[in-house]
């Protein structure tokens, strides 16, 4: 199976056990907006507690905030989303679609960069077990040349993006003959400039109302509550602030499912510190960010840091980290280092003092700050593309099972009862309360007892109880487990305590300290 097939699969799979659904699908869709179902949102909130629990209970340093969506007007001004928050567009004159500049360019650096992965596999097979990737990859000459190329098509690019150089942009597409996917032709128009904000309309009365906007990022919401929170919690630098909630972007660029959406959720975190020790903070948390995705286990290798070669208007380093999807890796998390960017700029429009007095040095300052900030959705995504698997079994069946991680998964346990009769759903009711408080769980007592095993794997219910004959005589119960499905035998007195070992948050959190 091909990767686009694989993430095809992923998708209606998605749909049909009720993870994510298009929005307003009975009137055909609103584009790069998604619902997220039952499944789908007890999975989102399982990655939102995971990340909440990691930053705010495990830092005494850290605390959390939930402020409003809409915020006065000038704060995106200070912020620079009204002046810079601009993406480059072109058109294609044929197919009339309309893409980012800079997004056609990255493609088309991805698709040499895969025509090197291309050689590098070949000389692999060539050479057996005596091949030197790291050799190959600085002198064969092939190689050589499409490494070339593609650094001087990304060089020209963040030149161009850097000193917002439209036509410079324009001449790259034209230069590397990239041409639209969908009309395959090269008939390109100029490069513009296009804000994403989206904006509405605050007030009753058309004349007394003015302009405000949905913000598209959580984060300024964090820099203009820095000083409630500093002050009533009596925050000490260094400390940090969290926030999960929404933010919207009217995104051109609107693929690959729930990757790019025009709302979306974001958790971000501004940790305060003292200016000239953000370096410092910023290897720390970028450190600590990539422990917390490893934690989950899908494979060290399919993350990666990568560094920012155009730097935004805020910051002096910044990283992404990016999670191999079945599109390739992309971007799930940023690091940034904003400087005293934000609070400087927020003390100038509002003319309110944003500084820290140091109770010990009696100084005070503009804090620095280093952000991480995190989409909740490509969380859910990263999650769902890792755990889906088609799977052979011995019998000649087939199943798919979504191997997410236990402490995420939105069913921890289902109770199914072997047959309707005999007293046995009677028996398994009884298990249902007692677990019932404690973990997300379902009853099932529905088709086969293979059928049912099978609808769990499909939304990746880490256990099933079978209550049968047996448990009516001894008091026990027969757990399966998803990935391996072997079973064991347990007395029903000790399920609350294997289900909470199995499925609690608290492994999970421990790994990534
Ligand atoms: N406060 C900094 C900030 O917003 P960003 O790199 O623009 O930085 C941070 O966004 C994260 O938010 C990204 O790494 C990504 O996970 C998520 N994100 C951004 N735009 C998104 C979109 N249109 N759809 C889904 N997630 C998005």
């Amino acid at each position: 199976m091909t990767q686009e097939e694989l993430f095809k699969k992923l998708v209606a799979h998605s749909k049909e056990y009720g993870f994510i659904f298009q929005s307003s699908e009975i009137y055909d869709g609103l584009a790069a907006v998604y619902d997220y179902g039952q499944m789908g949102v007890e999975l989102k909130n399982n990655l939102k507690r995971y990340w909440w629990e990691s930053m705010v209970r495990l830092h005494q340093n850290i605390v959390g905030i939930d402020a409003s969506i809409f915020m006065h007007p000038r704060t995106w001004e200070a912020s620079g989303h009204v002046g810079a928050f601009n993406d480059p567009l072109i058109d294609n004159k044929d197919s009339k679609k309309r893409y980012r500049a800079d997004v056609l360019i990255e493609e088309h650096a991805a698709k040499i960069d895969d025509k090197i992965d291309k050689e590098v596999e070949k000389a692999r097979k060539r050479f057996g077990e005596a091949f030197d990737e790291t050799q190959f990859r600085s002198t064969n000459a092939r190689v050589l040349e499409l490494q070339t190329r593609r650094d001087s098509v990304i060089e020209r690019m963040n030149a161009a993006l850097n000193a917002s150089d439209f036509d410079a942009l324009r001449q790259v597409i034209i230069d590397e003959e990239i041409a639209d996917p969908v009309s395959g032709t090269r008939n390109w128009t100029e490069v513009r400039q296009f804000n994403l904000m989206f904006d509405t309309r605050i007030g009753a009365a058309a004349d007394g109302a003015s302009t405000i906007y949905l913000r598209p990022e959580t984060a300024q919401g964090i820099f203009v509550n820095f000083l409630n929170v500093q002050k009533t919690g009596r925050m000490k630098i260094p400390f940090g602030i969290a926030q999960i909630g929404k933010a919207f972007r009217n995104e051109i660029v609107a693929r690959q499912f729930i990757f790019r959406m025009r709302e979306f959720e974001q958790m971000e975190m501004q940790f305060f510190v003292q200016p000239g020790s953000e370096m410092e903070w910023y290897e720390a948390w970028r450190t600590a960010r990539m422990k917390w995705h490893r934690a989950l286990g899908f494979g060290d290798g399919n993350y990666r840091f990568h560094e920012h070669e155009k730097l935004a208007h805020y910051a002096n380093a910044a990283c992404d980290i990016e999670y191999k999807f079945p599109f390739g890796f992309k971007e799930v998390e940023g690091i940034h280092s904003r400087t005293d960017f934000d609070l400087g700029q927020h003390e100038k429009f509002s003319g309110r003092k944003m500084r820290y007095h140091d109770p010990e040095t009696g100084e005070s300052y503009i804090p620095y700050v280093v952000e991480t900030s995190i989409g909740v959705d490509r969380m859910v995504l990263q999650v769902l593309s890792a755990a889906y698997r088609e799977e052979a079994l011995d019998n000649g069946e087939e199943r798919v099972v979504m191997a997410i991680p236990p402490a995420l998964a939105p069913v921890k346990v289902a109770v199914l009862p072997l047959v309707k009769k005999d007293g046995l759903p009677e028996i398994a009711q009884e298990i249902v309360r007692t677990l019932r408080y404690d973990y997300a769980l379902q009853y099932d007592e529905k088709d086969s007892i293979g059928k049912r095993y099978r609808r769990q794997d499909a939304i990746g219910t880490p256990l099933c109880v079978t209550v049968d004959h047996q448990t009516a005589e001894d008091g026990t119960v027969t757990v399966r487990y998803r990935d391996t499905m072997s079973q064991s035998r347990v007395p029903i007195a000790e399920l609350h305590t294997l289900v909470g070992r199995e499925t609690g948050m608290r492994g999970l959190l421990e790994k990534q300290m």
